[in-house]
């Protein structure tokens, strides 16, 4: 088989700055309990919201019926969060360690050895008491932490705050809250958050980290399903989601069936933007979810309510929203330059009439930013204005495997593809396989040869706690302290360097060209240019195959030239927290690269050769 690369600068192409970046959905516990470090889970006892009968799970309580009984009511001073929790201390002489309530986090939380922990809780107590905090073991037993906090008798809320430095590591502990004399204390709003967490804005390091090693080029939020909601009174509401973290309803995710409590909110999403260098792309609720819409005629406030969510994000300091981010610790704007107009709603009844008012809306207010529309324009033009189209496909290995050239065909004149989410799932993909990424690649190659009609993709899902395994694959799966990436996860870093690089024509000629897919690029990073050669080899033979480049701007160094491969034994591996690096790229010296060189593709293989120019 051969590959020749013209890499002369007349065919060269600019690939967009924006072609790959990164899709965070509030799925499988992404946010709450995952990226976002708040290791209370249901801090405000609200869990349910005000659309269901409030409920404290997963908090439970240390002791017993006749020691202890705790009850919700609306007694909270915070209005738009007006549930708390009464804790009534029934015993005279409590139990040793006394009596209370317990929360366990989201499935254990991950205390370590030396490490500091900011707890902060609002509590009412008519009698002057005292409280112990402790960080214990899952049962209780062994404790990691403990201080107590003497509580002035008041009728008014207190903000208390205490500093808890663990001696010793356990990845599934509880926050307890304990009381030895008779009594009633009043909880709400109990947060517990690690000291460390990225630049100091709430994020999980170590799974910051993952995404940094992307080199994401954009930030879509805050979903997918989870900003429709089965329900609109369900939906993600940005307006719910700012300002102090106390006053936060929090709401009940319906698609994906659980509670957050907006700690990681429209802020927080535009500050992760920003922490990793990515451009913020805002998908906003369009008056539509999974089963119901809002009328056209009856739109206009839900558009007013988005163009407030861009000046939350844009406007100056002293205008009326840019004034509450900078309140919140952000004076300058949040450059957004990318809004999609909902999610996967082009069939639906009021979307096109929706989207017009949304549309003509934002365009006068915010000219400079480009506009996402959910329906396909990749085989038939749209019949309303945009700047970009929503490209969804989740189908199996084989299927997107061919995708490799839908958009060879994509007329050039229309708004630009914008592949928001993509996948194999399915059998092919199990928990994230081999199989899945190689597919995945070879349709990357397709969207980087075509991206003068697609300026950017973002595979999807991108995170999953591996305790809520709502849907798989993921690119990046995690528990309370492990982490690790699937082959679709590693299949996406080579793919990095493409952002902004130069896209050359390539022509492969081969017996088995069915089950090979490449692209060819130069990139460069602080010292070197690069000629990169991705080829994905889907099939079961090894190929040999002849690289040729000509047209390169300088000769190709040995020295500095390597081979990076993505492959594994079975086509099915799979990596594991036991196994984490099962099937990882392995980047190996090429020492005899040349603008004429013999490379063997291995079976089932994904291969990027880097020449140094
Ligand atoms: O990525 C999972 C879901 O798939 C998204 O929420 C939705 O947009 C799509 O249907």
């Amino acid at each position: 088989a051969s590959l020749s690369v013209d890499a002369s600068p007349l065919l060269a192409q600019k690939i967009p700055d924006t072609l790959f970046g990164i899709f965070f959905e509030e799925i499988n516990h992404a946010g709450a309990g995952g990226i976002w470090a708040e290791l209370v889970n249901n801090r405000g006892f609200e869990a349910g919201g005000p659309h269901t009968p409030s409920n404290v799970d997963p908090w439970s309580i240390v002791g017993d019926d006749s020691s202890i009984f705790v009850a919700t009511d609306r007694t909270s001073c915070f209005s738009r969060n007006i549930v708390a929790l009464r804790m009534e201390v029934l015993c005279d002489n409590c139990p040793a360690g006394g009596v209370g309530i317990y929360n366990p986090g989201f499935w254990g939380m991950n205390i370590e050895d030396g490490e500091t922990y900011n707890l902060v809780m609002h509590v009412k107590s008519p009698e002057t008491t005292e409280l112990t905090v402790s960080l214990t073991s899952s049962d209780g037993l062994q404790i990691l932490a403990s201080a107590t906090i003497q509580v002035a008798g008041s009728s008014n809320w207190k903000k208390l705050d205490h500093k808890l430095v663990a001696k010793g590591t356990d990845r599934t502990s509880r926050l307890q809250i304990t009381a030895n004399k008779k009594g009633v204390v009043w909880f709400d709003q109990v947060s517990l958050m690690p000291s460390d967490t990225y630049k100091g804005h709430g994020f999980r390091t170590e799974l910051i980290s993952m995404l940094l090693e992307l080199k994401p080029r954009f930030l879509r939020f805050p979903g997918g399903c989870f900003v429709e909601g089965d329900r609109l009174r369900n939906a993600f509401r940005w307006r719910d989601s700012i300002g102090p973290w106390e006053e936060r309803p929090g709401h009940y995710g319906d698609v994906w069936n659980y509670w957050t409590d907006d700690g990681l909110g429209y802020y927080e999403f535009l500050q992760l933007s920003e922490d990793l260098g990515a451009a913020p792309v805002w998908v906003f609720n369009n008056g539509i979810s999974h089963h119901d819409e809002v009328e056209t005629a009856a739109i206009a406030p839900f558009v007013k309510d988005i163009l407030d969510s861009l000046e939350f994000a844009k406007g100056s300091a002293d205008s009326p929203w840019g004034s509450v981010r900078a309140a919140m610790g952000h004076p300058e704007p949040f450059p957004v330059k990318y809004v999609a107009i909902g999610n996967e709603d082009c069939g639906k009844t009021y979307y096109r009439g929706n989207y017009l008012k949304f549309y003509y809306a934002i365009r006068e207010a915010y000219p400079d930013i480009q506009m996402i529309s959910n329906c396909d324009g990749s085989s038939v033009p749209l019949d309303h204005p945009a700047d970009l189209y929503d490209f969804h496909v989740y189908t199996g290995s084989k299927a997107l495997f061919s995708m490799k050239n839908t958009f060879d065909r994509t007329s050039r004149g229309g708004p630009k593809a914008f592949v928001s989410e993509y996948a194999v799932t399915g059998n092919d993909a199990g928990r994230g396989s081999l199989l899945a990424s190689l597919a995945e690649a070879a349709f990357l190659t397709g969207l980087e040869r075509n991206s003068d009609v697609v300026q950017m993709a973002s595979y999807a899902p991108l995170f999953i706690n591996d305790n809520d395994r709502t849907w798989n694959p993921d690119a990046i799966v995690f528990n309370s302290w492990q982490q690790y990436g699937t082959p679709s996860y590693w299949m996406q870093t080579l793919f990095r360097e493409s952002s902004g690089a130069i896209i050359h024509p390539i022509t492969v000629s081969s017996s088995y060209s069915d089950s090979l897919a490449a692209s060819a690029i130069t990139w460069h990073d602080n010292e070197n240019n690069f000629l990169r050669v991705k080829i994905v080899n889907f099939g079961t033979d090894a190929v040999s195959l002849s690289i040729s480049a000509t047209g390169l701007q300088g000769s190709v160094n040995a020295l500095g030239s390597t081979a990076t491969i993505l492959t594994s034994g079975n086509v099915m591996d799979e990596n594991s927290f036991s196994n984490p690096n099962k099937v990882v790229p392995v980047r190996i010296a090429l020492r005899d690269a040349a603008e004429e060189m013999e490379v063997m593709l291995a079976p089932h293989s994904f291969s990027a050769f880097d020449l140094a120019l």
